[in-house]
């Protein structure tokens, strides 16, 4: 069978291509720990505020847990509430969030954390923070008007 030298080419830049891709989803998965998030709790999108642990929406102190703290929040448009929050240096974090109205998001600039926030479901991810700063918390799922300026910040203190 004659194949054609451009045809050769195209056929290795496809291929060529399709490993890429796979050597870049495998590498943000595996050496990132980028995973989907896994959605297993379910609330009632209209009820947030009064369903714990949304109904205190801050950072909370625990005992007793694998990690030390818990960082509710609460994401409507177009804002987070809280709209700053700040956890000590060393510390075990758990971020749950949840949104009240539409698809937001919530990434962490500079860090592996970004989540999608979806009506009715509970998003989590625990994280040590091992450099103190300021984060900027941003929203990059589209969201309507306010989008651009939905942001928060995290505060890591020593
Ligand atoms: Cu919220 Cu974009």
């Amino acid at each position: 069978m004659h194949i054609h030298k451009y045809e050769k080419w195209w056929i290795t830049f496809g291929v060529g291509s399709l490993v890429l891709f796979l050597i870049i989803v495998g590498f943000s998965a595996f050496h990132y720990g980028s995973h989907p998030p896994s959605a297993k709790v379910y609330i009632d999108p209209e009820r947030v505020d009064e369903i714990a642990p949304f109904n205190n929406p801050g950072v909370h102190k625990v005992e007793g847990k694998e990690w030390d703290y818990e960082v509710v929040v609460v994401a409507s448009a177009f804002f987070y509430n809280p709209q700053e929050f700040e956890v000590p240096l060393g510390s075990t974090v758990k971020f749950i969030a949840t949104t009240k109205d539409v698809i937001h998001g919530f990434q962490i600039v500079g860090t592996n954390i970004n989540m999608m926030l979806e009506p009715g479901y509970v998003s989590e991810y625990v994280t040590t923070v091992d450099k103190a700063g300021e984060y900027l918390i941003l929203c990059n799922e589209y969201c309507g008007i306010g989008h651009t300026s939905m942001t928060s910040k995290l505060k890591v203190v020593e």
